[in-house]
């Protein structure tokens, strides 16, 4: 089998694999193509089961949206057609009946002029192989086809998840399956769904229905939509971890049970964002009672071995303030609430275990003495991870994967499990390091939004928890990130498709092309700066251009490469460089008209006129470096001011294309 190095070499010489993400373990170009044309046909031999069948019915549809073909018996189960079929689906057994971290997911894709054939141990192995063929469709001299090639491929780490936050802001079921159909596109293998929370309780409990009765305002999962979500997962390979937040962030929990507490009640379910006191009450069997009764429950209802208990974030405040709490403390010889924390979690760790499951939770449960099989969810940094790995315990990095607070791709993806503090683990603690999740917690998105914040971003995450760790190059990661994003478009995520009509309600009567080139070059703030910007509750609309605008500005990157070519001498950039902030100059004039008419678009006049004096400076920067005149003092002194403004956010924004003109200015001096 090749090395990763040698099949990054490869690469340059596989048309058509160029635009695989996450790129495969190792791959061999072939010659020629497959034809993927009206005859296509798909079938299975050795092991089948109604899951794979169901896998190639899916296939057989993508393709006939991907190409226009009439498909009408493309999927013949019959493993006869083995000899014919264009692609022969191989696997030998079925697996666990319940996937789980073990789960073997590798596979062999094999494409010759005259057939491609998958081979798995595992239905799991087959699923991922299928992405990877479906990534290979292009469109040929002929028509459609795939290129011959040869794919060993298997996943670096075990667990490579997206936690999706249905507390904050409620998300239907058809976010929650057209985010699945996402994760199983970049062969993500975990939803961690994080089910309840200060502002939301979201499951229906059968044993305490006041849980969802008072605590989730009516947004919630009846048990039927939660097994139909767990089949729909495990149909593509993925588990559903849930997670309870306890004992904190329990505010909507204890708003339906206020005798759980360990301050007196009633509560409320919490609207705005933050840590919240409402925690349950460590020290009373009730409470224990309870959390049997309802762990069992809920662990019935999820067939996934690991069960998450939250435990991040207890601000202490009602303990301190409860005698019988201090007295507790005072007769366990406990010193600090982490210590009653710690008894706490390792209660419920008893009764998780007790339902059959193994206790998942974040980096605060971790400590000397938690059972060896207790998984760690590092947070608040590596050490955490490092910590865990060293002490035995399984840990999974979310640290560094927080995708809601809006940061590049770039960044995520430089983040390597196994860098930093963790290269310094023994080979064996090493491998406790299962994997990563990307956290998309939800205070700032709702269920119009919640695409466009996950992807296409998490699948340079997906990349990094899947690919060989030799696979870095951000250049190839972005091209191949715009491939996936056009695809999980075709898919139905709507990561794309919001952008216009939310773009269209903030123009009023402004042309929607100008509003659009705004939107093209700002970000949202970044980390935590929205919680600070102003008094946000559940109830805010999510509508301004903060909301609209992505994560990452393709048009900024793109414009700041342009800048980058032409001041080392290319021409033609140059000369789109100047275009460019043509545009940009003359955009404030064309929406300055409706800004009386729509006060979401009036919030980002300043942000405009600064875009259009921004292209104004680099205008007047490349006629300086035309005439190859030193700009004066004076007008030099004038854009260090722009440029000193417009690095401060105005209306949650950033304009991303300051750093490539400030470098024109510095060209022009
Ligand atoms: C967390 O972000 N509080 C786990």
């Amino acid at each position: 089998m090749r090395t990763a190095i040698a099949a990054l070499m490869l690469i340059a010489g596989l048309a058509g694999a160029q635009d695989l993400m996450p790129l495969p373990a190792s791959m061999t170009a072939g010659h020629g193509a497959l034809a993927i044309d009206t005859g296509f046909q798909i079938t299975l031999t050795g092991y089948q089961e109604p899951r794979l069948r169901a896998a190639a019915a899916r296939v057989v549809a993508r393709i006939a949206r991907q190409t226009g073909l009439p498909l009408a018996r493309a999927f013949e189960p019959d493993s006869s057609a083995a000899e014919t079929a264009t692609l022969v689906l191989d696997t030998r057994g079925p697996g666990a009946e319940v996937q789980t971290p073990a789960a073997d997911e590798s596979y062999t894709l094999e494409i010759t002029p005259q057939q491609a054939r998958i081979r798995a141990a595992e239905p799991t192995g087959i699923l991922r192989g299928l992405e990877t063929f479906l990534q290979l469709i292009r469109p040929g001299e002929k028509g459609f086809e795939v290129p011959a090639i040869r794919i060993e491929d298997r996943p670096r780490f075990a667990w490579r998840g997206l936690l999706i936050d249905s507390s904050r802001h409620f998300m239907p079921i058809a976010v929650i399956r057209r985010n699945l159909d996402g994760m199983a596109a970049v062969k993500l293998n975990v939803l961690h769904w994080h089910l309840s929370d200060d502002q939301g309780f979201r499951v229906e409990s059968k044993l305490f229905p006041l849980l969802q009765r008072m605590g989730s305002d009516g947004r919630f999962y009846t048990q039927d939509q939660i097994r139909e979500i767990v089949r729909y997962a495990r149909e593509r390979g993925i588990r559903v971890v849930p997670e309870f937040d306890i004992p904190g962030h329990s505010a909507a929990m204890l708003t339906a049970y206020p005798d759980l507490a360990a301050g007196p009640g009633p509560f409320q379910i919490v609207r705005t964002w933050g840590v919240h006191d409402p925690t349950l009450d460590p020290t009373r069997e009730e409470v224990y009672d309870f959390l049997d009764r309802f762990i069992g429950e809920m662990a019935g209802l999820f067939p996934d071995p690991y069960f998450h208990i939250g435990g991040d974030e207890v601000n202490g405040k009602q303990w301190n303030a409860n005698p019988a709490i201090q007295e507790f403390k005072r007769a366990h010889n406990m010193t600090t609430n982490a210590d009653l924390q710690l008894y706490f979690t390792r209660r419920v760790e008893e009764l998780v275990r007790k339902h059959g499951k193994k206790m998942i939770g974040w980096d605060e449960i971790l400590s000397e003495g938690m059972p060896k099989d207790v998984v760690v969810q590092s947070w608040r940094g590596a050490k955490s991870l490092v910590e865990a790995a060293r002490q035995g315990n399984p840990v999974i990095l979310s640290s560094g994967y927080y995708i809601d607070l809006v940061q590049p791709a770039s960044q995520h993806y430089a983040v390597d499990p196994l860098n930093g503090p963790a290269a310094e683990l023994t080979p064996e603690e090493q491998a406790r390091i299962l994997g990563g999740e990307a956290c998309m917690w939800a205070e700032y998105v709702n269920a119009e939004t919640v695409d466009s914040r996950i992807w296409p971003r998490t699948a340079a995450i997906a990349e990094r928890l899947w690919s060989p760790r030799t696979v870095t190059d951000t250049g190839s990661m972005y091209r191949r990130m715009e491939a996936v994003s056009r695809e999980l478009d075709w898919l139905g995520l709507e990561h794309r498709r919001g952008y216009v009509p939310m773009l269209e309600r903030i123009a009023g009567s402004a042309p929607l092309d100008a509003v659009r080139t705004l939107a093209d070059v700002v970000e949202p703030v970044k980390g935590y700066a929205r919680n600070r910007a102003r008094k946000y509750t559940s109830l805010t609309p999510l509508n301004r251009m903060v909301d609209a605008a992505r994560p990452e500005s393709d048009t900024a990157r793109e414009f700041a490469n342009l800048v980058d070519r032409g001041l080392g001498g290319d021409k033609a950039a140059m000369e789109r460089v100047r275009e460019q902030l043509a545009v940009w100059r003359g955009n404030d004039a064309r929406l300055a008209p409706a800004y009386g008419g729509s006060f979401l678009l009036a919030e980002v006049a300043p942000v405009s006129q600064d875009i259009s004096a921004l292209g104004a400076a680099g205008l007047e920067a490349l006629d300086y470096i035309a005439a190859r005149k030193h700009a004066p003092r004076q007008w030099l002194e004038r854009q260090e001011a722009l440029i000193g403004r417009v690095k401060q956010p105005r209306a949650e924004l950033l304009i991303m294309i300051a750093a490539p003109i400030e470098k024109l200015l510095n060209a022009a001096k």
